[in-house]
């Protein structure tokens, strides 16, 4: 789904056009200064931490953690209960206050697999992709696609079990496609498992808790796994190396639920309602002129026939050498149906005329290359 991009630019070029535009930014809560670590410390953690109970880990101890330990005991370990009423902010102050700036060592060698080859297929036999199967969330696994019968459930027996190094809480729903899973973690580690062994393919550290069903898109031949944090940060991971593909911030809240399945859903959504022949009539009768009604028309049919070839050319990064073949073609079609239209602000034809043909050709090479 992902992989269509030429929709969405167009979507977004219309919904541009009408006026859709996003609400008004939503007033943010005025930045108060940052809170002091030692003050946080005083007030939430001194109490225990510097009583001599064998059981707490004394003041020095806690200052030879690295920092990014102290925030994962915060946000999804044993201090989490704790921390519960704390902002991220102090939770922050805090950590960086008592801890050293030293990376975590991450989980030792022996909790990974001698293969850690992943190799999704675009059809797996075997999935739980997301929150549910279905986009209507319903959670149902038909009987074929789970290998099991709801009687055999019972008999089910333990294969193995994994711990999150430092975790205390669960809570993250694991994705499934054939022989590997896909599972965030309270202290914000995104694995990638054997679901024959429960050994670790490969991890990645996100910056808040993983709480979301992750969620797995086909794209470019290989799979895109897409997810948000707690902390309002939303990722694309490579799912065959866990490597970051790219991360927004979305939202400041300090306790976000974001799924992949809903942004996807929405997605869906604006495709069909963009695509249905009714609404590119629409569109087109919204403008005042007949010419710029036929441009409109011309465009989003055009991009509606040829969406692989735009998607190619997306992708290919030759949108803008593309842009003047399209023009052209546009104002010939437009001219043959013998309209004329008042120069005004809604030109369309403010693009360069195709005259820098090599750009053209090179460009279109390009893209064909790229996606054959
Ligand atoms: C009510 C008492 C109490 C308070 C308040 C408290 N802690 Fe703790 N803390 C403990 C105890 C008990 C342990 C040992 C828990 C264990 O071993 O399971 C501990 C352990 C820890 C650890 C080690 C966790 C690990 O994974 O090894 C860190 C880090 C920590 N506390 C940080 C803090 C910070 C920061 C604060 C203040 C925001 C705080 N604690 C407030 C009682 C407290």
């Amino acid at each position: 789904m992902i992989q269509a991009l030429a929709p969405l630019v167009a979507l977004l070029a219309v919904a541009l056009t009408f006026g859709i535009g996003a609400p008004a930014a939503s007033a943010q809560a005025p930045a108060g200064p940052s809170p002091s670590g030692e003050t946080v410390y005083k007030t939430n953690c001194a109490a225990c931490h510097e009583a001599t109970s064998p059981r707490v880990p004394s003041r020095d101890a806690l200052r030879q953690m690295p920092a990014a330990r102290i925030m994962r005991a915060l946000d999804g370990g044993a201090m989490m209960s704790i921390a519960l009423t704390m902002s991220r902010d102090e939770r922050l102050a805090v950590a960086s206050y008592l801890g050293t700036p030293n990376a975590l060592s991450g989980p030792p060698p022996a909790a990974f697999c001698s293969d850690r080859t992943v190799r999704l297929d675009a059809r797996p036999r075997t999935s739980w992709n997301g929150w549910s199967p279905g986009t209507g969330n319903a959670r149902f696994q038909t009987s074929e696609a789970a290998g099991l019968r709801a009687d055999q459930v019972g008999q089910l027996k333990l294969k193995w079990a994994f711990g999150f190094d430092g975790d205390v809480s669960a809570f993250s729903q694991p994705t499934v496609l054939d022989a590997h899973v896909f599972v965030g973690s309270a202290a914000g580690v995104v694995h990638a498992m054997r679901a024959d062994r429960g050994c670790l393919e490969w991890t990645f550290q996100a910056n808040g808790p993983v709480r979301a069903a992750i969620l797995a898109v086909p794209a470019n031949g290989k799979h895109v796994l897409l997810f948000g944090d707690m902390t309002g940060w939303f990722y694309a991971l490579q799912a065959e190396t866990g490597a970051l593909l790219w991360k927004v911030h979305v939202e400041e809240h300090d306790s976000t639920r974001l799924t992949a399945a809903a942004l996807q859903d929405g997605y869906d959504w604006a495709y069909r309602e963009f695509y249905r022949w009714p609404s590119i009539a629409r569109g087109s009768l919204a403008h005042g002129t007949l010419k710029h009604q036929a441009k409109h028309f011309f465009y989003a049919a055009g991009w509606k026939k040829f969406e692989p070839l735009w998607d190619c050319v997306i992708r290919a990064k030759q949108l803008a050498a593309m842009t003047p073949v399209l023009e052209a073609v546009l104002s010939k079609v437009t001219h043959s149906l013998g309209t004329s239209g008042t120069p005004g602000t809604e030109d369309f034809s403010s693009s360069p005329p195709p005259n820098h043909a090599e750009n053209v050709l090179e460009g279109f090479s390009r893209s064909v290359g790229q996606c054959r």
